[in-house]
């Protein structure tokens, strides 16, 4: 089958779908993106995505399409994909403005990209019994809450926990925990759930957000609070969470296990409620 995408709003084969070698994301990864998983067929949390799209344009000063735009694309491209699971992956760049040159050009048109693809869903062994972080330090730079296309230190940092067969990277600065390669942490101390503040350290994760109401919900209290590496190696349960990810445990952290290597109580609770309001979504 013939893969549909979307490119500046036409829904055309994957293999027509070409830009000028010299787009502004090309030269200077000029753009932003999210990703937007569906549930059966339904955009999962698609308000909260669009906004946080929004508010990484205003940042970096780019002109976006209108929401509803963007939303046709997300629809048009999981339609055509046929999947009603999928993870679709939308990404806006400055545009082409001809050579390359700095600054920023005024009144060219960006270009606008979507891909519905299959979910790269974690390996169900480690959403059962936890997979393994190590720690790198987090050397990014101070607006780590645009969602930048920008990942070369992301994905630096997650290929640093694949060469020694972990799965994901906690990113650390100045001693504290900030994120991961591709995911918000958690971390419980004393029945509480940590997690680091909003702001330009970290990306403000539709998912932490969506997890931090399920947890208050279900009367677990939430510090969002910077914490330690060091004293996360004492936690009670850390986990991460991202739009592909969902909630995933973390069973040890540089080698050293958490708690009691096992996903804890908060953890499967708040794994659980997830898996609730995601199926909720379907019936909806
Ligand atoms: N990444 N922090 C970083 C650095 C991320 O790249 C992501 C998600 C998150 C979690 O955000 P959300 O819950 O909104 O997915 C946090 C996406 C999924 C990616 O790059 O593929």
């Amino acid at each position: 089958m013939v893969e549909i995408v979307y490119l500046n709003g036409s829904f055309i084969p994957y293999s027509e779908a070409l830009v000028p070698f010299e787009d502004r994301g090309m030269l200077f990864a000029d753009g932003i993106y999210e990703v937007v998983r569906a549930y059966d067929g339904r955009l999962f949390a698609l308000e909260g995505h669009l906004q946080r799209l929004v508010a990484s344009a205003q940042e970096i000063q780019l002109e976006i399409p209108p929401a509803a735009e963007l939303q046709e694309a997300l629809l048009g491209v999981m339609e055509r994909s046929g999947l009603r699971d999928t993870s679709i992956y939308l990404q806006v760049t400055r545009g082409f403005a001809g050579p390359r040159s700095h600054g920023v050009p005024q009144g060219i048109r960006p270009t606008v990209f979507a891909a519905a693809r299959p979910v790269p869903r974690p390996d169900p062994r480690h959403v059962a019994e936890g997979a393994r972080a190590v720690t790198v330090v987090d050397n990014r730079w101070h607006m780590c809450h645009v969602k930048s296309i920008g990942l070369l230190l992301n994905n630096l940092a997650k290929q640093a926990a694949l060469d020694v067969g972990a799965q994901e990277s906690l990113f650390v600065r100045e001693g504290v925990v900030t994120e991961g390669a591709a995911t918000n942490t958690f971390a419980v101390f004393g029945g509480e759930l940590w997690t680091h503040p909003e702001g330009p350290l970290v990306l403000s994760g539709i998912t932490r957000q969506i997890v931090i109401e399920l947890a208050q919900a279900e009367g677990i209290a939430v510090r969002e609070e910077p914490y330690l590496a060091s004293r996360m190696y004492g936690a009670q349960e850390v986990f991460v969470t991202s739009t592909n990810l969902e909630v995933l445990p973390i069973q040890s952290v540089d080698g050293r296990s958490i708690g009691a290597g096992v996903p804890g109580p908060v953890t499967r609770r708040l794994q659980a409620a997830f898996t609730r309001r995601t199926a909720a979504l379907a019936t909806v």
